[in-house]
């Protein structure tokens, strides 16, 4: 199959791909989603199939409106619809009790639940019009790789296993959405995005953080956290502190391989790198960083000689929480220690 990429004067074209239950990339403003029409089970499994994704983990169906959820969620209760008034479009997913038998299983992975998500996004929010249905959307990436920023990071991975990408250019937040499950009386996030608890809370007051790591036998809250992700070939390592920069430098030097460098543009230029030293600029604050993690991290994928990553941490709040939420899951945990260089 060859993969099209359609521009912004092809909306109705990838609109027409989706209603025949191809599968269609879009962007958003957080990663690449691959789209398939919701409401087409047979679509919506070849989702799975495309990313290698293991069917218990339920997709978030991405709409264009709030009466487009009430037309698949139980109820709307008032808090959720407060949150989605002054959020949406944005990068809130809310979790709510599902209509029964509005949607199939392979979109909820037999959850009584469904995951709502109105992306800030014209060109997909207009695909979604054109093709009249819900998306299903999970990131476009396969399945425990960092997920695709840009269009070509979707091609890499999915080129001839989907029918299109709608191109946008690349995406401007780079993390995942919150997720929000709201189905029970207790309001949780389950992941956490650039939307961030203190946002949620000034809206509707107190509530939970339940993304912590979760075991082999424990079933999780959202399915999708259990699994290995975002994790490139090279072992990543976690740069606590600014003042570890010069250590990290000299443990390179002493490695027989490349050794991938991310950081902000000021460390970079403050050290003298040595040559099997490969950088990659996370610019100039967290929000720069948190829109290129996870290029950075592929572009060392494509480089077989990046045997390491070093990766610098930011405060672990706000926007910083997302980024460090994905920078741990990427290094499976691990964090580098100055100690051990001499
Ligand atoms: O920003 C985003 O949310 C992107 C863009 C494309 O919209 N999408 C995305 O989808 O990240 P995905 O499938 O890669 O991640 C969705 C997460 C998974 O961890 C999944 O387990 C969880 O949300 N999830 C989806 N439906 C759920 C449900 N009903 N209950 C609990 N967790 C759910
Ligand atoms: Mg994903």
């Amino acid at each position: 199959m060859d993969t099209r990429i359609y521009r912004h004067g092809e909306i109705d074209q990838a609109a027409a791909a989706i209603k025949r239950g191809e599968l269609v990339a879009f962007p958003t403003e957080t990663v690449y989603g691959l789209g398939a029409d919701a409401t087409n089970a047979e679509a919506v499994k070849n989702v799975y199939l495309a990313k290698g994704r293991p069917s218990d983990n339920p997709l978030i169906v991405h709409v264009n409106s709030i009466a487009m959820v009430e037309q698949y969620a139980a109820e709307i209760p008032a808090n959720a619809r407060k949150l989605m008034e002054k959020f949406w479009p944005g990068s809130l997913t809310i979790i709510l009790k599902i209509k029964k038998r509005a949607l199939s299983k392979t979109v909820t992975g037999g959850l009584n639940t469904v995951a709502f998500r109105f992306p800030d996004c014209q060109p997909t929010l207009d695909l979604i019009e054109a093709a009249g249905v819900p998306m299903v959307g999970p990131s476009a990436n396969t399945s425990g790789k960092p997920s695709p920023t840009t269009a070509q990071h979707v091609y890499h991975d999915l080129h001839g296993k989907i029918a299109g990408i709608l191109d946008n250019g690349p995406t401007r937040v780079g993390v995942e959405s919150t997720v929000l499950d709201m189905s029970t009386d207790q309001p949780a996030i389950l992941r956490p995005g650039a939307v961030t608890k203190k946002d949620i809370e000034s809206v509707i007051g107190s509530i939970d953080v339940n993304h912590h790591k979760v075991g082999k036998h424990e079933t999780p809250k959202a399915p999708g956290m259990k699994y290995k992700h975002y994790a490139p070939n090279a072992q990543v390592y976690i740069v606590d502190s600014e003042s570890d920069w010069d250590k990290v430098v000299a443990w390179i030097k002493q490695q027989p391989f490349d050794v991938g460098m991310m950081a902000e543009e000021k460390i970079l230029q403050k050290e003298v790198l040595p040559m099997n030293a490969i950088q990659f600029s996370l610019g100039k604050n967290v929000q720069d960083a948190s829109a290129r993690l996870f290029d950075g991290l592929r572009q060392f994928d494509d480089q077989p000689n990046v045997k390491a990553i070093v990766t610098q941490a930011f405060p672990d709040h706000d926007l910083g929480g997302a980024y460090m939420n994905r920078l741990n899951k990427s290094a499976g945990g691990v964090h580098f220690d100055p100690n051990a260089v001499k």
